[in-house]
């Protein structure tokens, strides 16, 4: 899923992109010091990106990740749900060798086919794809190889040889639009970045995010950032592996209040800028706020920044203006074990017209059916931890603008 801005049920979008099979000068392996086998699991190691963007005005999160010899220097929206890919992107700059292409007998192309397997008529065919994304977005390509340097958190830098898509035909979705080069595949699949870390024996498979409601923030693959104690773990419920991050189905309190809305689904899915909630839920939600906002000095603007937006007597500045006059939301997981709070600061913004605006929206209204999708709006300070080794899901509040040493550096 990613959706992004008002109601662009909205992916991600690239123009057509030409991977060019012209010839560049080598590369590759003296970078990458391969490790000797069975000394590191990579427990203990984690990389580092820099995280850049916001969920207003710009929308959405992303990471700049240097690729290729010569390097290019590409951004790529974080989303969960693509578990296919690495990430794909456009790449004008690339030259793609021959040699850099992933082969249709590697376990890589195979795995992104199966099934029905893919067909291999020649060992050294390409490897194709074809995504779709949920707003009918999709990206069409090859499967390449090549150097994509990583920083572990001491500072020592790899340049490891991952596999990506490199689209050549990929289509906007209506409304959709994204100045980004690509997405970053944070999903659990096999072919993803820090699943081909893993495989490598750099990191363990665990992914973490901390995005600042100032802008910016982090992302890390690996354990070695993940806080020794304060995390709230949540098992990830079985049916969203390989799918969706989901902590399983959770009950909505309004302030200390239960709703009665139980058996939620939630998934995460940082792909996907404001919180969606299903008909039932927005609909209890949305009258305990308004029935809470009556006396206050706030009055319903015609602010088409979102669905619904409240003025002042004079414009707001910041979500701390207002967020006196609402009341926090929590969800809560598998018996009130494990709690998401989700403060106002979480689930408001303050529009250019400095209203303030709800950014918890009727997912039903775009299609998501009975899922609540909690995006990037809700999940702002705080560092959430996606563990794929233990099949767990935590967050802990966080102060996402320091980041942890590091970031992502050309070699
Ligand atoms: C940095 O961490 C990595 C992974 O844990 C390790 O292999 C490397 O030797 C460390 N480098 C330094 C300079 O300590
Ligand atoms: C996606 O495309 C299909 C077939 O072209 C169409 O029926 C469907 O309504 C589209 N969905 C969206 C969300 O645009
Ligand atoms: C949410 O969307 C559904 C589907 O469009 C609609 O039936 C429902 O009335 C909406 N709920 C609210 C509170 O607007």
């Amino acid at each position: 899923m990613g959706l992004r801005g008002k109601d662009s049920v909205g992916l991600v979008f690239w123009v057509v992109v030409l991977c060019a099979a012209t010839a560049f000068h080598g590369c590759s392996a003296a970078f990458f010091k391969k490790r000797s086998s069975g000394s590191s699991n990579g427990v203990g190691s984690s990389v580092v990106f820099q995280l850049r963007g916001n969920v207003y005005p710009v929308g959405y999160y992303y990471a700049e990740v240097y690729i290729g010899n010569p390097q290019s220097l590409i951004s790529l929206i974080l989303i969960q749900a693509v578990i296919s890919l690495g990430f794909n992107a456009m790449l004008p700059a690339l030259a793609v060798r021959r040699n850099a292409l992933v082969v249709c007998t590697e376990a890589m192309c195979k795995s992104l086919h199966a099934p029905p397997a893919y067909k291999c008529n020649n060992p050294t065919d390409q490897c194709d794809y074809e995504v779709q994304y949920a707003d009918n977005g999709s990206s069409l390509g090859i499967l390449v190889r090549d150097i994509v340097p990583v920083r572990y958190s001491n500072g020592t830098v790899l340049g490891p040889r991952l596999a990506f898509g490199c689209g050549y035909d990929q289509h906007v979705s209506k409304g959709a639009v994204s100045p980004t080069d690509g997405v970053l595949g944070l999903g659990n699949g096999k072919s993803t970045i820090v699943s081909q870390l893993r495989s490598l024996g750099l990191i363990q498979n665990v992914i973490g995010h901390c995005m600042s409601a100032r802008s910016g923030g982090y992302l890390f693959f690996g354990n070695e950032l993940v806080p020794s104690s304060g995390i709230v773990w949540s098992p990830l419920s079985p049916p969203s592996i390989d799918k969706h991050y989901s902590p399983g189905p959770a009950e909505l309190f309004y302030g200390k209040q239960s709703t009665g809305v139980k058996s939620l689904p939630i998934i995460f899915d940082s792909g996907s800028s404001y919180t969606y909630f299903n008909r039932l839920a927005y609909q209890v939600f949305l009258a305990l706020l308004q029935k809470s906002l009556v006396g206050k000095p706030l009055n319903v603007a015609a602010d088409k920044t979102l669905s619904i937006c409240w003025k002042g007597a004079k414009p707001f500045k910041s979500v701390l203006d207002v967020k006196q006059y609402f009341t926090p939301v929590t969800l809560s997981f598998a018996n009130k074990k494990s709690q998401l709070e989700i403060p106002p600061e979480n689930y408001l913004i303050v529009s250019s017209l400095g209203n303030v605006c709800l950014g918890i929206l009727n997912g039903t209204e775009i299609g998501l059916g009975n899922m609540n999708l909690i995006g990037d709006i809700s999940l702002q300070n705080q560092l959430v931890i996606y563990d794929n080794e233990k099949q767990q899901i935590g967050w802990i509040r966080a102060d996402c603008n320091r980041l942890p040493k590091s970031g992502t550096v050309p070699l």
